[in-house]
């Protein structure tokens, strides 16, 4: 055989329509995910400015956001029997997630509170790991909200899962987090270790932030 005589097939490259669907659908579902996003923290900023102008305090340390990644829907979507269509994510909460890193235990519940008393802010669910530290010693507090999105022809309003914590909280979350990703027997008593430092921050943090309240008494 000769080869000029070979026929070479050209691969078919052509998306296939339901494909060219699906990804349209999710890139349409996650915009609207980042502009939510972008709203809240947005929304943080300016809390954070008016506080820093009108009190000269700067109670929020710093403002993180992240999308969900595919995967990460993927198990959360199979984690909780759910079906592997888009049209199962708005049955996630933590598509969109917005963590607020405050100094003090007081900023913490004071910046919840000017973010859920918002006109457009709804409260959606509450789940305070403070007053209630998770089993490992996890302390944050949980809300999840709704915000309207406004697009040209629609409003759609998209939950935002927000984290808020205190410097020292998100300290320990960053090690305990490391901690969950690897295995090994020898973990146990480190997972015990962690707890106590749990408890241990929460102690500073209430004497800190009594010496703290002490110290605005003599504000002028
Ligand atoms: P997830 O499926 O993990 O989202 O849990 P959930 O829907 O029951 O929500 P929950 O409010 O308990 O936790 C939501 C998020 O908080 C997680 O995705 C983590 O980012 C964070 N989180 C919760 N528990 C822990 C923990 O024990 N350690 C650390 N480091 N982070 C945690
Ligand atoms: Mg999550």
């Amino acid at each position: 055989m000769t080869l000029n005589k070979i026929q070479l097939k050209e691969p078919n490259y052509a998306v296939p329509e339901q494909f060219k669907r699906e990804a349209n659908l999710y890139r349409q579902i996650m915009m609207n995910y980042y502009a939510a996003i972008k709203m809240v923290h947005t929304k943080l900023e300016i809390l954070s400015d008016q506080l820093h102008v009108n009190a000269k305090r700067n109670p929020i340390e710093f403002i993180k956001a992240r999308l969900k990644n595919p995967e990460s829907i993927m198990k959360k979507l199979i984690d909780h029997g759910l079906k592997k269509t888009t049209a199962s994510l708005t049955k996630i909460n933590d598509i969109a997630g917005v963590r607020v890193v405050v100094t003090y235990l007081e900023d913490l519940y004071e910046v919840a509170n000017m973010l859920v008393q918002q006109d457009d802010v709804k409260l959606i669910q509450i789940k305070d790991y403070i007053k209630k530290p998770k089993e490992n010693g996890y302390r944050s507090l949980h809300l999840v909200i709704e915000v309207p999105v406004f697009f040209s022809n629609e409003k759609i309003d998209t939950k935002v899962e927000v984290q808020i914590r205190t410097i020292a909280m998100d300290f320990w979350a960053s090690l305990e987090h490391d901690m969950k990703y690897k295995t090994n027997s020898s973990f146990k008593e480190l997972k015990v270790e962690l707890k106590e430092c749990s408890e241990i921050i929460s102690d500073v943090e209430t004497k800190m932030q009594n010496i703290k309240s002490k110290l605005s008494e003599y504000d002028v």
